[in-house]
């Protein structure tokens, strides 16, 4: 089975998770792509969306989904978006593709979380993909140097990236996360920082990982 396939299948059996007449909180990136793509087809069962990006809330839109605003929204039954890296108790790294941040809004008012990846992304040790920090643009410099300060790591600079926040994106390579919860607090501490990629302090609450012999669901 190729990459595709396996996001493909994961997609699919994350439409069990859908609670029917509810509004969904929909993430961002080639998985959640194929999922946005299955959601179409029963779109006449749920509410409505709640979208993590730009990129998400016009795909789901070109469906003829309702995508409504945080704003106007106090329920989200479930949160489906795929990850980086997920490690055995279900914290991830997310980000790559910058909507890291929407994405922590949306799964804050949500009542569950279900992430859906292949199983390239499952880790014994979170870190070995660069953990993004979405940093306000005129924090970078000094961002990134309280990071190697109290981290180590090598924090790059996204190039000509942006996030829909209007902010810049640091990905710090080389981490070994070993206490991701509190690495995700202490990020967030730095002034400049707008939040970081680290799924912890709230993580997956079932992950349903794409293999080659099946959809395996691990839950937290
Ligand atoms: C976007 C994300 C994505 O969920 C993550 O990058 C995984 O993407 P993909 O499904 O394309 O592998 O966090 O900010």
């Amino acid at each position: 089975m190729t990459q595709d396939e396996l996001k493909q299948q994961v997609a699919k059996a994350a439409i069990e998770h859908v609670v029917p007449g509810t509004i969904i909180g929909v993430g961002t990136g080639s998985t959640a792509n194929f999922f946005i793509d299955e959601l179409a087809k029963i779109k006449g069962q749920i509410e409505g969306t709640v979208a993590s990006s730009e990129a998400s809330a016009e795909r789901l839109k070109g469906h003829g989904i309702p995508v409504f605003d945080l704003n106007s929204v106090s329920e989200i039954s479930v949160y489906i978006d795929g990850a980086d890296e997920a490690d055995p108790a279900l914290h991830l790294v997310k980000g790559g593709g910058g909507a890291l941040t929407r994405e922590k809004i949306v799964l804050a008012v949500a009542d569950k979380f279900v992430c859906i990846a292949d199983d390239s992304k499952k880790v014994d040790l979170l870190g070995k993909f660069p953990l993004p920090v979405e940093v306000i643009p005129m924090a970078r410099s000094y961002v990134a140097r309280e990071i190697v300060k109290r981290f180590g790591g090598e924090p790059v600079l996204r190039d000509g990236f942006i996030t829909d926040n209007g902010n810049i994106i640091l990905d710090i390579h080389g981490l070994q996360i070993v206490d991701p919860v509190a690495m995700e607090t202490e990020l967030n501490s730095i002034v400049g920082v707008v939040t970081n990629g680290l799924f912890a302090a709230r993580k997956a609450d079932v992950f349903l990982c794409g293999t080659a012999n099946g959809v395996e669901v691990i839950e937290a």
